[in-house]
C-alpha cells in the first residue's frame, strides 16, 4: 500500500504539470491563432453590410486600413482578401496547393451541375483529370489554332456589316455589337452553330451568370437556407432544368447527325462525345468515366467563362482607346505599318504587333475582368506571416487591387497607358504577379491562349478597319468609365461610338 505522503504530492504534482501543460498548449493556440487584422464584425452578417455595390473597390479601401492580408466575416463564412502581390505569390504560388479547391454555392450546385465541371469543383483528382482533359482536348495551342477560321468568318461579317453603317454615319452601340460578335464565336466553336430559334440560349446563359455573381444570402448564413428568403434558390433550380434542357437538346442534335467534316466543323461537342464512357483521365483509372452530365458541365463552363471575359476585355480596350486618342494612332500607326491600309489583319499578324499587346495588357491590368477571380477555399489550417488561417475559410484574391498598387504601378496606376508595358513582357504563366487577370497557381485560367488571341484580334481589326468617333455629346475626356460588379466587371453603360472606314480599298469579302 502506498502511504497517503507519497499520493497525495504525486495528486498535486500530476493535477499541476496538467494544468501548466493545458496553459501552455493555450497559450501556444492563442499565438499561433492570431488572424489577420480586419475590421469589426456584427452578429449573424460579420462584415456583409459593408460590401456595398462595388466590392473590389471597398475591399481595396479597407486593405488600405487593415493590410494586404485580411480578415472578414462574412456571414458564418471566415475569409481572408488578399490585395497585394507579394500576398498573392504566398498564397497562389507558394502554398497553392493549400488555396486550390473551390467553395460550394448555391448557383454553382443548382446551375453548374455542382462538381461535375472543371471552374466549381473541389480540388482532388477529379478536377486535375477534368482540367487535363479540357486542357489537352479543347484548349491547346492547336485546337486555339483549329478555331481560328471561325474567328476570321464572324469577324469579317460583323466589319461587313459595319461598312453600310458607316454610309448613313449612324451611331454604333459598340458593347452590343462586341458581346454578338463573341457569343457568335463561342457557340460556334463549342455547339458548331450559331444561335438557335426554338429557344433563347442567350438569355439563359446570362441568368445562369447573374445568379452566379448575385449576392445569396444562404451561401453566408446556411441556416437561413431552407427559408429560401430570396426565392434564390427556386430561381437558380428553375434555370439550371431550362439549361440543362437545353444541352441535352443541343448533344442530341450531335450524336444524331454523323457528318462532321462534310456538313459542319469539329465543335466541342463533337470532342467531347469522342471520348464519352473512356475514362476522364486514361492515365489514371480512378479518375471516372465521362458521362453525360460531365459533358454538360464542362460545356457550360466553356460557354460562361467564353463569351463574357473576351467581351468586357474588348470593351474597356476600346473605351480607353477611345479616350485616348494618342494611344489610339500609335497602334493605329503599328498595325498600319505591319499590315499596311489594303487589307484586314490576319491572326498571323498578330505576333508583330507588340504595341497592341501592351494595349491589350494594361486594358487587362486596370480591368481584370474577374476582379476577385473565383473565391478558393483554404484545404487545410496553415499558418502564413504569422497568421492563423483555418481550414474552410474562404479567400478571395482582390486582382483589382492588385493591378492598381501604386507600390507597383507608381503614382500614374490608375491611369491608361500601356507604355509602362514596354519593358514588361507579361505571359500569364504564374511566374508574375503584378497583374493576375487570369488569376495563378493550378486555378489559373486554362483559357490564356483562347481569350488572349480573340481579345487581340477583334481589337486590332475593329482599330484598323474603322476610325472611331464618340457621339456629338461626349468628348473623350468625359466619356462614363463606371463599372457594374457580377462575376465580372462590364461598363454600367453600354459604349457608342461612330465608325468610319480607313481601310484605302475594300477589301472584298465572300
Ligand atoms: C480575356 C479572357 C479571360 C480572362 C481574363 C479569364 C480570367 C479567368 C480568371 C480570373 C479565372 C479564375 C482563376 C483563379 O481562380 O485563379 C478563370 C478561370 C477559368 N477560365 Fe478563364 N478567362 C478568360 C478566358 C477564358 C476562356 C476563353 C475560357 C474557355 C473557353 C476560360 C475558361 C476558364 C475556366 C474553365 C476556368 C476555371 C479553372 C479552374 O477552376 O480550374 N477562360 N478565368
Amino acid at each position: 500500500m502506498f502511504s497517503t505522503t507519497i499520493i497525495i504530492p504525486f495528486i498535486l504534482f500530476t493535477f499541476t504539470y496538467l494544468l501548466f501543460k493545458f496553459y501552455l498548449r493555450e497559450k501556444q493556440n492563442t499565438i499561433n491563432h492570431k488572424k489577420p487584422p480586419g475590421p469589426p464584425t456584427l452578429p449573424i452578417i460579420g462584415n456583409l453590410h459593408m460590401l456595398g455595390k462595388l466590392p473590389h473597390r471597398t475591399l481595396q479601401s479597407l486593405s488600405k486600413k487593415y493590410g494586404s492580408i485580411m480578415s472578414l466575416q462574412l456571414g458564418q463564412v471566415p475569409t481572408i482578401v488578399i490585395s497585394s502581390s507579394k500576398a498573392a505569390e504566398s498564397f497562389l504560388k507558394t502554398h497553392d496547393i493549400n488555396f486550390a479547391s473551390r467553395p460550394k454555392t448555391q448557383a454553382s450546385q443548382l446551375i453548374f451541375y455542382g462538381s461535375k465541371g472543371l471552374a466549381f469543383s473541389e480540388y482532388g483528382p477529379y478536377w486535375r483529370s477534368v482540367k487535363k482533359l479540357c486542357t489537352l482536348k479543347l484548349l491547346s495551342a492547336s485546337k486555339v489554332e483549329m478555331f481560328g477560321p471561325i474567328r476570321k468568318k464572324e469577324l469579317d461579317v460583323l466589319v461587313k456589316s459595319l461598312e453600310k453603317v458607316v454610309l448613313v454615319g449612324e451611331v454604333v452601340n459598340v458593347s452590343e455589337i462586341v458581346e454578338n460578335l463573341i457569343e457568335d464565336i463561342v457557340y460556334k466553336m463549342i455547339l458548331g452553330r450559331g444561335k438557335y430559334e426554338q429557344f433563347d440560349l442567350k438569355k439563359l446563359v446570362q441568368e445562369g451568370m447573374a445568379m452566379l455573381g448575385a449576392f445569396n444570402l444562404a451561401d453566408y448564413v446556411s441556416w437561413l437556407g431552407p427559408f429560401d428568403l430570396q426565392g434564390f434558390t427556386r430561381t437558380c433550380k428553375k434555370t439550371g432544368k431550362a439549361l440543362d434542357e437545353v444541352l441535352e437538346m443541343i448533344i442530341t442534335e450531335h450524336e444524331q447527325s454523323t457528318n462532321v467534316d462534310k456538313v459542319r466543323h469539329e465543335d466541342f461537342i463533337d470532342i467531347l462525345l469522342s471520348i464519352v464512357h473512356q475514362t476522364v483521365d486514361p492515365e489514371n483509372e480512378q479518375s471516372g468515366v465521362i458521362d453525360r452530365t460531365n459533358i454538360k458541365a464542362i460545356l457550360l463552363d466553356m460557354i460562361v467563362a467564353g463569351i463574357d471575359t473576351a467581351t468586357t476585355t474588348i470593351e474597356w480596350a476600346l473605351s480607353e482607346l477611345f479616350r485616348h486618342p494618342r494611344v489610339m494612332k500609335k497602334l493605329q500607326d503599328e498595325i498600319q505599318n505591319e499590315v499596311g491600309n489594303k487589307r484586314m489583319v490576319e491572326e498571323n499578324d498578330l505576333k508583330k504587333l507588340n504595341y497592341l499587346d501592351m494595349v491589350v495588357d494594361e486594358t487587362l491590368r486596370l480591368y481584370p475582368v474577374g476582379p476577385l477571380l473565383l473565391p478558393r477555399e483554404c484545404r487545410e489550417s496553415i499558418t502564413i506571416d504569422g497568421y492563423f488561417i483555418k481550414e474552410k475559410t474562404r479567400v478571395i484574391v482582390n486582382a483589382w487591387a492588385i493591378g492598381r498598387d501604386s507600390n507597383i504601378w507608381l503614382e500614374n496606376a490608375d491611369e491608361f497607358y500601356p507604355e509602362r508595358f514596354s519593358d514588361k513582357k507579361m505571359n500569364y504563366q504564374g511566374q508574375q504577379f503584378e497583374s493576375i487577370p487570369f488569376g495563378s497557381g493550378r486555378r489559373r485560367c486554362p483559357g490564356i491562349q483562347l481569350g488572349l488571341v480573340t481579345v487581340r484580334f477583334v481589337v486590332a481589326q475593329l482599330v484598323h478597319c474603322f476610325n472611331w468617333e464618340l457621339p456629338h455629346n461626349i468628348s473623350p475626356s468625359n466619356l462614363n468609365m463606371e463599372e457594374k460588379f457580377g462575376v465580372t466587371i462590364p461598363r454600367a453603360q453600354h459604349l457608342h461610338a461612330i465608325p468610319s472606314y480607313r481601310l484605302e480599298c475594300d477589301e472584298k469579302l465572300e
